[in-house]
């Protein structure tokens, strides 16, 4: 037998929002660190171009589609399954107002807020990650393996214009928080990344200058962090986790 065979099957991350922003700039870590692939987005061409990126460095599942979708969400968990099973899941899709058409009022007020686009952030930001972690459950449980949920401080703070986003990133931080005591053998985590210079954030604030946030890049080591040390499931701030990583532990 040569060591070839002896070395352990590499581990397996779902990765949802993986085409672009953190998603993909995760996506990159969690390859370079050894991480097989399943990788979500709508926007094919996007998707195409993060699963070229990665194929480089491992294996690389990617399925355009949207995690609104039943189906959709079978076929990633079927995906993660065919690479030998999941061990992390991260849920980092998410919408801003669930808005289908380009130039629509990006933070409407709540007295205004078109019901079908709040619907819509509620099922990408809510509802799809408690479905598609149902079905990737199993897969989580036989590795004992950890759910990654992707918050932010909207869910927290009363940020006029962001009721829709931050109501649904409140319920995506409770679900997480009781998932977390209904499964206490896995690890799951909500963590607020704090701003990033990302398309959402940018589309937030049209013609605002975002150039001084900082890249997604700078979160990603903290993500890391929380997997390697198999941090407390619980929510988690980035900038308090940089602090820590920072003051030396
Ligand atoms: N940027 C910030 O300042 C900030 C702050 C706090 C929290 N966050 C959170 O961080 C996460 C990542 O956001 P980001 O800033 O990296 O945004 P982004 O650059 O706009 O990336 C969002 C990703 O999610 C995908 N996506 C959106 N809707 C989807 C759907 N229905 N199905 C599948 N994929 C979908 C997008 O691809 P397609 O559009 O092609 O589907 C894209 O890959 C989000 O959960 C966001 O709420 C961001």
């Amino acid at each position: 037998m040569n060591a070839a065979q002896h070395t352990a099957p590499a581990p397996v991350a779902v990765v949802t929002g993986a085409s672009r922003g953190l998603g993909l700039a995760l996506a990159r870590a969690l390859a370079a660190d050894g991480w097989q692939l399943v990788i979500t987005a709508r926007g094919a061409a996007e998707l195409a171009a993060a699963e070229a990126d990665l194929a480089a460095v491992t294996e690389v599942v990617a399925l355009s589609g949207s995690i609104v979708d039943d189906d959709h969400r079978a076929h990633l968990a079927e995906a993660a399954d065919g690479l030998g099973g999941a061990s992390l899941l991260v849920n980092n899709a998410g919408t801003l107002n669930g808005a289908a058409t380009p130039g629509a009022e990006p933070l409407p007020r709540l007295a205004d807020f078109p019901l079908p686009d709040l619907l819509e952030t509620f099922e990408v930001n809510a509802l799809a990650p408690i479905a598609l972690t149902q079905l990737v459950l199993p897969q989580l449980r036989a590795r004992v393996g950890a759910v990654l949920n992707i918050s932010s401080d909207a869910a927290v703070v009363p940020y006029l214009g962001w009721g829709g986003y931050g109501a649904s990133k409140a319920a995506l931080d409770l679900a997480t928080a009781v998932l977390a005591g209904e499964e206490p053998e896995l690890r799951v985590w909500a963590v607020d990344p704090g701003s990033m210079r990302t398309r959402m954030l940018q589309e937030a604030g049209p013609g605002e200058d975002i150039s001084g946030e900082p890249l997604p890049e700078e979160v990603v080591p903290v993500l890391l962090g929380l997997l390697h040390d198999r941090a407390p499931s619980g929510r988690y701030r980035a900038e308090e986790l940089a602090a820590v990583v920072r003051g030396g532990r």
